[in-house]
């Protein structure tokens, strides 16, 4: 029997909501483009914008809903794999 310890990451879920942001929930990093990073302390989850029309960008600030923002989010079915 070995004592290794099989290490498990944590997996970040990203849930693409209907007419809305990416909400993100998990161990969350989220840096700019010259590696600053966002306090995120305390927040097991966040909204980030998907529309581009926040005033709080990256963040999801509301304003999908007040503009009206449509935008399906399904993933389009594949395709069964051929048995054989
Ligand atoms: S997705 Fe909410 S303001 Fe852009």
């Amino acid at each position: 029997m070995s004592d290794e310890v099989l290490k498990v990451e944590p997996t970040v879920k990203i849930t693409v909501r209907p007419n809305g942001p990416f909400r993100v929930e998990g161990p969350i990093s989220l840096v700019d483009v010259n590696g600053q990073e966002w306090d995120l302390t305390g927040k097991p989850a966040i909204s980030l914008c998907r529309c581009g029309m926040s005033t709080k960008r990256p963040f999801c600030d509301g304003t999908h809903g007040k503009e009206g923002w449509k935008c399906d989010a399904s993933p389009v079915p594949t395709e069964p794999v051929a048995q054989g």
